[in-house]
């Protein structure tokens, strides 16, 4: 058995792991990345892209954002369609300058992994049998398997960023656990297509026939949504199918559509609301995914992970530094405290913008006055926009 040490051992190489490990380097902390997948399934998972303004600042200030820079679209607005009607918000004006990038989540992780190499600090791809130890204890330790060697890490802190189906929040004791979840009557249906964004900004739209988002990756590819059925068969979706349903839901009165174009990835999201308090057992932490899931229609699932990993990379550079344990102290509450802030934000925007299977026509009747409210009200628009584009990380 190969036997080695390292001061934070991080489990789960997506934007969490990637951006802690970052972080940790650039306080002169030792880290080993351990990711269970392949790191071409890595990058090629498709995944979320909207980026707070949080979220492209933190990219920036630690120097992984120059291709963001580039290629990431920058959005000061979001459209918000019901009636046949599209209206703008502008986000920028509401907050005094805040906006969206839109970036893959993918784009983001091939970006990060190009840091770690570059770093030259451990990132295994591919490990095994991964398993945590003795997390409650001054050494906590990591298990795993590299090409059929056993390996035993032993760190200071374990980072639990193997998001929602992995190993670190099932090794706390479940009395010490409390978790909240909800899950949705519903789901969505995802392509990316070959096709230039017929609107700049994002459309996220209430039609009689369900929800549908209109967004994008670049200005040669969309990525759109529909509202399906949470056990839809997605081979029930050929091509000739989603187009129409896409158009029926999102077209507007002034003729607004969008483009067709071949669809090269098609794939179906589950909806949940999904919390776990504390986001600390012992020696380990929870970050992302694996302490919190949101439904996707208010864009925080990466932006919230981004938040914690920033937080929990401040309060231990801190304890290694000066020997100040507060950060690590306050990571949980200060991180429940912003996923439950992100989950009522997230909630919302589902509900006001989702056909649910009553039969009774009341609630599309008050979704239609909520939207007619969130257009016709500033202060309504401003909290809208502050939630959007998302708070100051703390
Ligand atoms: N051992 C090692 N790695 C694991 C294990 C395990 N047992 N289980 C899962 N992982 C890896 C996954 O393969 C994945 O690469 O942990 C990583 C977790 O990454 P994500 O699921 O992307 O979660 P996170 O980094 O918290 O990112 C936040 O934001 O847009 C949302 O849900 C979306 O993934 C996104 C998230
Ligand atoms: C996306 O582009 O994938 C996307 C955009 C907005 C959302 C969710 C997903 O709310």
């Amino acid at each position: 058995m190969r036997q080695t040490r390292t001061q934070v051992a991080i489990v789960g190489a997506g934007p969490a792991g990637l951006m802690l490990g970052h972080l940790l380097h650039l306080h002169g902390i030792d880290s080993v990345i351990v990711e269970n997948r392949t790191q071409e399934y890595v990058i090629e998972r498709v995944r979320a892209g909207v980026l707070e303004q949080g979220t492209v600042d933190l990219m920036r200030e630690v120097g992984v954002g120059d291709r963001l820079e580039r290629e990431g679209l920058r959005h000061s607005g979001v459209y918000i369609a019901f009636n046949g009607q599209r209206h703008h918000i502008d986000m920028e004006e509401l907050t005094g300058g805040r906006a969206i990038t839109v970036y893959g989540q993918n784009e983001v992780v091939k970006d990060l992994i190009d840091a770690r190499v570059a770093t030259g600090r451990p990132l295994h791809f591919d490990a095994r049998g991964v398993a945590v130890h003795d997390i409650d204890g001054e050494r906590p330790r990591v298990m795993f398997r590299l090409a059929e060697e056993e390996q035993e890490l032993t760190c200071d802190f374990i980072a639990g960023c193997d998001g929602f189906h992995g190993i670190c929040r099932p090794a706390i004791p479940l009395a010490q656990l409390q978790t909240y979840e909800r899950e949705y009557p519903f789901a969505w249906l995802g392509i990316l297509a070959n096709a230039p964004p017929s609107s700049d900004e994002l459309v996220y739209s209430l039609h009689e026939r369900g929800f549908a988002l209109f967004s994008m990756r670049s200005p040669r590819v969309t990525r759109l949504y529909l509202q399906c059925a949470t056990d839809e068969d997605i081979d029930n979706w050929p091509d000739d199918r989603i187009w129409p349903e896409l158009k029926t839901r999102l077209r507007t009165a002034d003729g607004w559509e969008p483009i067709e174009g071949s669809i090269t990835q098609k794939g179906i999201t589950p909806m949940r609301s999904f919390v776990a308090e504390p986001m600390r057992y012992g020696r380990l932490f929870l970050a992302g995914d694996a302490a919190h899931i949101v439904p996707p229609t208010g864009a925080k699932g990466l932006n919230l992970a981004m938040a914690d990993v920033w937080r929990l990379g401040s309060a231990l550079a801190a304890h290694y530094r000066d020997g100040d344990g507060r950060g690590l102290d306050t990571y949980s509450d200060r991180g429940v405290r912003r996923t439950w802030r992100a989950q009522r934000f997230s909630w919302w925007m589902t509900s006001m913008l989702h056909r649910s299977d009553s039969t009774n026509p009341f609630d599309h009747r008050r979704q239609i006055a909520e939207l007619d409210y969130l257009i016709s009200s500033r202060a309504a628009m401003t909290s809208l926009a502050e939630n959007y584009v998302g708070t100051q990380f703390d």
